[in-house]
């Protein structure tokens, strides 16, 4: 089966096609269009985003086509794809909307199934996807579940309890700022653009991670839930007692090593203490943040330590961040596990679909 996915939730642009056998991947081929022009208001702005989308989804189809067919042709496309996924939500509506008006257009057009799916539950099948032309460890696998998945990216940090195959049961969240916020709140701060998360983690590798002392918010607390508000008035004080050293390099190496420990510091802690009061046979990283390379070595490290019976799986660095074979993926599992479609001539964005709430 060959599938195609449209990721447009967010401010980045995704297509990508799937070929699957038996539930196996057999190849990816996936295009992204990241919209910069977001950098320079600091932040993304939906209207910008959505314009950005309607834009560059088209181009990436063509790509697509080009790449597989030999030619521009897209019905010449559609008559190799099987199916047609796309992100229905969480995200911003006027942005989900382009992704999912073009896939309504091409399953009406093709003739073919639709699925929409959540985004989220894409991140964490990104962690079902090859890594190079390696199979994921967890392709096949049968003993897989109870899984604790870690969702961490720029509007969400979330701890799932994955019973099975699209069986979610949200365990913890954080009550205010998301993991990746709180990256790009305090990169921001330390004047170093946005997206901040890639910055800092760079930077940090250069820094004293024990330099400045933060606050790690409800890290003892026995309950999931996390808070990262904080971290961000704490860093914003710190820098203000102490403006005249940003122009040090080494001091703002310090800072951002010392601000990705306390985040990390927090989201380890959480994730042992969901994964062992599930008794998680496996325990999967998903989202942006999942790109961070302190986070997975400390985590790999706390779950060796606490629980050595336990798979830890990390997603390949190419689908951390939003992607249109992350979708796809869910999809390829949802194809396999029930039969409902959605209607090309009714589906609509939905940009509070929640995952694993009551
Ligand atoms: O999942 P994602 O691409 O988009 C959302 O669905 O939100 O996540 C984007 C987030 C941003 O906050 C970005 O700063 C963060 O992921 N991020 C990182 C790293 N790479 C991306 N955070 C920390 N370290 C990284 N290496
Ligand atoms: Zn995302």
């Amino acid at each position: 089966m060959r599938l195609l996915a449209i990721e447009s939730s967010c401010d980045d642009s995704s297509v990508a096609l799937l070929d699957v056998e038996e539930g196996r991947i057999r190849d990816v081929r996936q295009l992204i269009a990241n919209q910069e022009i977001h950098a320079k208001y600091g932040g993304v702005v939906p209207e910008v985003a959505a314009r950005e989308h309607s834009a560059s989804v088209p181009v990436l189809l063509r790509a697509l086509a080009d790449e597989v067919t030999g030619t521009s042709d897209g019905v010449k496309l559609g008559t190799t794809v099987d199916a047609v996924a796309v992100t229905g939500g969480p995200g911003l509506a006027t942005s989900l909307r382009v992704g999912v008006e073009t896939a309504r257009g091409l399953a009406l057009a093709w003739n073919v199934p639709l699925y929409a799916m959540n985004h989220i539950e894409g991140h964490v099948y990104s962690n079902w996807l090859p890594n190079g032309g390696a199979p994921s460890p967890l392709e096949g696998a049968e003993d897989v579940f109870p899984a604790l998945v870690l969702v961490v990216s720029g509007g969400h940090t979330e701890l799932l309890h994955m019973k099975g195959h699209g069986d979610y049961v949200l365990l913890g969240a954080t009550r205010d700022d998301a993991a990746g916020e709180a990256f790009d709140k305090t990169a921001k701060l330390l004047g170093l653009g946005y997206p901040g998360g890639p910055a800092i983690s760079r930077l940090a590798e250069k820094g004293d991670a024990g330099a400045v002392k933060l606050p790690r918010p409800m890290i003892a607390e026995a309950h999931l839930d996390m808070s990262f508000s904080g971290l961000k008035t704490a860093v914003r004080y710190f820098i203000r007692d102490n403006e005249a050293k940003l122009a040090d390099a080494a001091f703002v190496a310090d800072v951002a090593a010392s601000v990705q420990e306390a985040i990390v510091d927090v989201l380890v802690a959480k994730t042992c203490r969901a994964a062992e009061a599930i008794d998680a046979k496996t325990v999967l990283l998903a989202g942006g943040v999942a790109a961070n390379g302190r986070l997975r070595a400390a985590l790999r490290l706390a779950l060796a330590d606490r629980m050595p019976e336990t798979r830890f799986v990390e997603p390949p660095m190419a689908y951390t961040t939003d992607n249109a074979a992350m979708v796809g993926m869910a999809a390829v599992h949802r194809i396999g596990r029930d039969d409902a479609t959605d209607d090309p001539a009714r589906l609509d964005a939905r940009p509070d679909w929640e995952l694993g709430r009551p």
